[in-house]
């Protein structure tokens, strides 16, 4: 198995631990905003901050592939960033994919900080807490991951 192969296989490994994460974090999220006064949970902060922790994983273990295992480099010497990005797949796995996750990572950090300190779940929190999900809901290659 080559490196980049090696690379792939973790990060969707780490890909369905991230679902089953975020899954537990939706849930404690949507039974904190129904709690009395929106209290934040334990089981909220906690899945919050395994969330981010698997995020910031999943960037390193992504930009590694990227930058120095994938053929992202070669294309775009070759076929250069317009050629790339006239691709649908291309475009996905390298610019969309990595972005959106790249952005999703900094909000589940931000999140995480707010409700690190925070006792109820503000509009701010909740607000960041949907554009998260909108953004690694949109950005998952569910088709590799399941297909
Ligand atoms: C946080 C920043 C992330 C970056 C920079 C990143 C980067 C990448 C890149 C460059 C690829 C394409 C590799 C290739 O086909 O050559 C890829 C594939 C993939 N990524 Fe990410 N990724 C990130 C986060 C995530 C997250 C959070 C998940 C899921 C929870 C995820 C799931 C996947 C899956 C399933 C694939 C396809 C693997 C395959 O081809 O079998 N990525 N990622």
């Amino acid at each position: 198995m080559d490196l980049h192969n090696i690379f792939i296989q973790a990060h969707r490994g780490f890909a369905y631990l991230e679902l089953l994460l975020v899954a537990v974090f939706i849930v404690a999220l949507f039974v904190s905003m129904m709690a009395q006064a929106g209290k934040i949970s334990k089981l909220l902060r906690k899945s919050t901050f395994f969330v981010m922790i698997f995020f910031h994983i999943q960037l390193l273990v992504g930009l590694t592939m990227l930058f120095f295992t994938s053929s992202f480099m070669s294309a775009v010497n070759q076929i250069g960033m317009v050629g790339l990005m006239s691709n649908p797949e291309s475009r996905f796995s390298y610019i969309e994919h990595p972005f959106s996750m790249l952005i999703t990572a900094i909000l589940m950090t931000i999140i995480n900080k707010k409700v690190k300190t925070a006792e109820t779940i503000s509009g701010g929190i909740r607000f960041l807490a949907i554009l998260a999900l909108v953004l690694f809901f949109y950005a998952i290659p569910f088709d590799k991951l399941f297909g």
